[in-house]
């Protein structure tokens, strides 16, 4: 792909779960071709880059996120050409893909495990972490909480303990071993020689383990990192890297490094902050979390996102505000998993335009690259009764017709049953609907994501909060090359008058997006009228 190398600054991304998205051979799992037929819908959305969630060979005990073989695809989405295909077309169409990248463990049928578990002196044995006792690494947290009591498994055959962070069958690798570190890097090589344009880097803090420490954030890991980052600045320039670290602010910043680790970090904090302010009606939270952002290096780029295939993550809030969103987000226990909450976006904020807008409208306009999740886009809903996340991987919803125009297999042949509740159903909710209807969501979003594009200001522009004589209303400054957008969201189910200071000189705003009750201006005094939750982005 041509381009500046720096592209990823201003780009939005769009994450696709491939099972979901469109079957082309009637089996009722999407994959690869299904997916090429549907490029044209992207291009009219306008992102820019696809995150293409786990395509690889899988048993699938963790949707892919367990690996049996890094060099192919899974046959439900196709074959490797099928994909390379898919590349090729995105490409055409000047849409870029990053694909996940999962360095920490692979699945316990990857052949490594199955010969690593064969016996103690096996060549493999030392891919992997083994222990006598499963008292090592004392006080590491488990992070699948509601299914595994400790991050140690024993093996029958040899009698040791092996160690993994996610679940049993996801044995995680040995970083001390050298040909691990070798191997993952041939898997690196391998996708960008095909052309991707980088990675989304699971479960990035826990490559190294060392006795007495949380085996997080170590310093070994990041220098691992470097090296990926050292390979891909050699190698093939413009691709990125994307870093997940469910992490404070202050831990993600060491995975930028000065510029030569990762370009871009999930913010993950801020994510349940933006739901916290919607609900609160008070932007409090969000100004504590964005004032303890550090700086990054101008290369590099925080992505942001409102939710995702996972639960939504509270493990960056305290135990009193976890709580709080359980009991505010999450009102049926069915509802929460782990530390999270398994719903979608247009669920959790009561389908209600309104809130669904005003959610993007800041998603759109804080600092990063914002990360749309499929379906979100049209107000998907969920169904917490399917186990695990699967509530929220649903089949696509395209049009009214028979399985949503996802597939044309009989119904109990789909991989999950398409939503059929009241509010979210495809006679309600589709793509088709969507895009013939000027006023839907699926067009608001796509007018954010062409403002995006106009303006460099979004990608690139400095942060502040602006002046203003409210928190019930989220009100900040973006700045870039002389271009100011302030961007004013109230988070307040009733009107508010707001008096923002402008600085001096200031030209006279144009709306970009959004609208506001009355805006007029005294001086250096703009003064705002919004409706209940509506939002306005203003160029000066
Ligand atoms: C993070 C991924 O988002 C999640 O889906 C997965 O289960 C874990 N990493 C383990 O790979």
């Amino acid at each position: 792909m041509s381009g500046s190398p720096l592209w990823y600054k201003n780009a939005v991304f769009y994450q696709v779960y491939v099972r979901a998205f469109c079957d082309s051979n009637r089996d009722g799992h999407g994959d690869f071709p299904g997916l090429t037929s549907k490029l044209d819908y992207f291009a009219e959305l306008g992102v820019d880059c696809l995150w293409i969630m786990p395509m690889y060979p899988s048993p699938l005990n963790d949707d892919g996120y367990d690996i049996a073989d890094y060099y192919d695809i899974h046959p439900d989405y196709g074959t490797l050409d099928d994909f390379k295909t898919f590349l090729h077309e995105a490409h055409r169409r000047g849409l870029r893909v990053i694909t996940d990248l999962v360095l920490n463990h692979t699945s316990d049928q990857h052949p490594w495990f199955q010969q690593a578990r064969k016996s103690k002196d096996n060549p493999y044995r030392d891919y992997y972490v083994w222990s006598d006792s499963d008292q090592k690494y004392q006080g590491v947290r488990i992070i699948f909480l509601d299914v595994e009591k400790s991050n140690w498994s024993f093996d029958e055959t040899t009698g040791q303990y092996y160690w993994h962070r996610f679940y049993a069958s996801q044995p995680d690798l040995n970083y001390d071993n050298p040909a691990v570190r070798e191997e993952m890097k041939n898997v690196v090589r391998f996708w960008l020689d095909l052309g991707v344009d980088g990675f989304r880097a699971d479960a990035v803090p826990y490559l190294f383990e060392r006795e007495g420490t949380s085996c997080e954030n170590l310093p070994e890991t990041h220098a691992y990192l470097k090296e990926l980052r050292a390979l891909i600045d050699h190698r093939y320039p413009g691709r990125v890297l994307l870093c997940e670290a469910n992490m404070w602010p202050e831990d993600v910043r060491a995975y930028f490094g000065e510029g030569d680790e990762f370009h871009m970090g999930f913010h993950f904090p801020i994510m349940p902050r933006i739901f916290m302010a919607i609900k609160k009606g008070d932007a409090a939270d969000m100004i504590d979390i964005l004032n303890r952002t550090p700086e990054i290096p101008e290369t590099c780029q925080w992505v942001t996102f409102l939710r995702n295939h996972d639960e939504l993550t509270l493990e960056m809030v305290t135990e009193e505000e976890r709580q709080w969103m359980w009991e505010q987000y999450a009102p049926e226990p069915r509802m929460r998993l782990n530390l999270g909450i398994r719903r979608r976006l247009a669920p959790l904020l009561d389908n209600d335009r309104r809130k669904i807008e005003l959610a993007n409208s800041l998603l759109f306009t804080l600092p990063g690259s914002p990360i749309l999740y499929y379906g979100d886009e049209i107000g998907m809903g969920d169904n917490i009764w399917l186990p695990d996340r699967n509530g929220v991987r649903t089949p696509m919803q395209w049009d009214d017709g028979p399985a949503a125009g996802f597939s044309t297999a009989p119904p109990d042949r789909l991989y999950a049953p398409i939503i059929d509740s009241p509010a979210y159903n495809p006679a309600r909710v589709n793509v088709a609907a969507a895009r013939s209807d000027p006023a839907s969501l699926f067009h608001t979003i796509r007018r954010m994501i062409a403002a995006r594009k106009q303006h460099n200001v979004f990608g690139w522009g400095a942060f502040s909060w602006a002046d203003c004589d409210t928190t019930a209303v989220a009100a900040f400054w973006r700045e870039h090359e002389g271009a100011r957008l302030l961007s004013l969201n109230n988070l307040r189910d009733e009107t508010q008058t707001i008096t923002v200071k402008l600085p001096l000189p200031s030209r006279a705003p144009k709306t970009l997006l959004g609208q506001a009750e009355q805006l007029s201006r005294t001086g250096n005094h703009l003064r705002v009228r919004l409706a209940p939750l509506q939002f306005i982005w203003l160029l000066f």
